[in-house]
């Protein structure tokens, strides 16, 4: 076993004020649970010559080390020898230009910090499966956790029922994916089942560099303009490796007012979480991130449960709520959905 030092990103705390170490302990913990069971140990606070630092144990390979370098605040990883602190360089899985993730700015938006822990701590929960995988965001917005699952090189695929979300979207990815002259293809459609038109739906082809493009290995984006209720309607059953979201917080966001969206954040998690369900592989992970000033935490877990899926409710998956304001109180739901019991 060696002894390692995380530096946490400093920007991490103007995201979460006191809360970035904590949750970043229950990132690792989840982690150590999952994909490291039995080489990472647990991680807690020090100080090293006045600098705030996590200190964990670890027998950790060169790829456990690339997972280190996804936690969503790790900034910098030192192996520790008595004073000595070495440091150990941490590939990053980043496959655009970090401007994909910051740009865009707007309200609403889910802080780029929290999504990639959200991201993080779901696909860890799922069964290990080879990349590029496929991750879908069925609600959204304009698109943060579509960007960071394209940072991982994954496909990515949303749905939004606001228009404006949707158009802002769309026209953010065409410009930049322009501006950064990588080879992609764009296309808006009608998006119609059985006669009906449910909505519309955005396609966009990325080569991560031109060899890619070349050998047919584009990352995909697939956004559809509709109500999540209608997931099932756009995308096949089983066929994503994790549904990541932040689902509505019960207030009101600038952009976001009245109609479908009035619905209650509880009764929308009824209707959708057995569609989202059904869209996910098994073995795959489901994670919501929500408000708990709208609705408890074993309320929502049950509603998981319901839908046949395992709430993973246990150490640091029940360490990853948080304050944003005065109105939200985050919280992370974690569930996997079974594999099939051989006969
Ligand atoms: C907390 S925001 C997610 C923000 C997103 N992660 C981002 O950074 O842009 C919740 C999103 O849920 C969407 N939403 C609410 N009700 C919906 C529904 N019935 N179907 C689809 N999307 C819905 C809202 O339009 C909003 O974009």
């Amino acid at each position: 076993m060696r002894s390692y030092a995380l530096l946490v990103h400093p920007s991490a705390n103007r995201v979460y004020a006191d809360a970035s170490v904590s949750l970043t302990v229950a990132e690792l913990g989840v982690l150590a649970s999952t994909r490291l069971e039995g080489r990472l140990g647990e991680a807690s606070p020090t100080r090293i010559a006045g600098v705030p630092y996590l200190a964990f144990d670890g027998d950790l390979t060169a790829a456990d080390l690339i997972l280190i370098g996804d936690v969503s605040t790790a900034m910098a990883l030192f192996e520790r020898g008595g004073e000595m602190l070495r440091p150990v360089e941490l590939s990053r899985r980043d496959r655009f230009d970090d401007d994909l993730l910051t740009i865009l700015k707007y309200p609403g938006k889910t802080n780029e910090v929290f999504t990639k822990l959200l991201l993080n701590v779901t696909v860890w929960s799922g069964r290990e499966r080879e990349a590029p995988l496929r991750i879908l965001d069925p609600m959204c917005g304009r698109g943060t956790t579509l960007n960071q699952v394209l940072m991982n090189g994954w496909h990515a695929a949303g749905v939004d029922v606001d228009d404006r979300d949707f158009d802002t979207y769309a026209a953010f990815l065409r410009k930049w994916l322009k501006d950064k002259r990588l080879k992609h293809s764009v296309e808006i459609n009608p998006l119609r089942r059985e006669g009906a038109r449910l909505g519309r739906r955005f396609h966009a082809e990325v080569g991560a560099t031109k060899e890619e493009w070349k050998a047919g290995r584009a990352l995909n984006v697939d956004v559809a303009n509709t109500d999540t209720v209608h997931t099932r309607a756009v995308h096949q059953a089983a066929s994503f490796d994790a549904v990541v979201t932040d689902a509505p917080y019960g207030v009101q966001h600038g952009s976001r007012s009245g109609g479908r969206l009035a619905r209650s954040p509880l009764d929308l998690l009824r209707e959708a979480v057995p569609v989202w369900a059904e869209v996910l592989r098994p073995g795959g992970a489901m994670g919501i991130a929500w408000n708990v000033r709208v609705a408890a935490r074993d309320e929502a877990l049950g509603i998981l449960a319901g839908a046949g899926l395992e709430p993973l409710d246990a150490g640091p998956y029940r360490a990853l709520e948080h304050r944003v304001d005065h109105a939200i109180q985050r919280d992370v739901l974690v569930a996997r959905k079974p594999r099939p019991t051989p006969v």
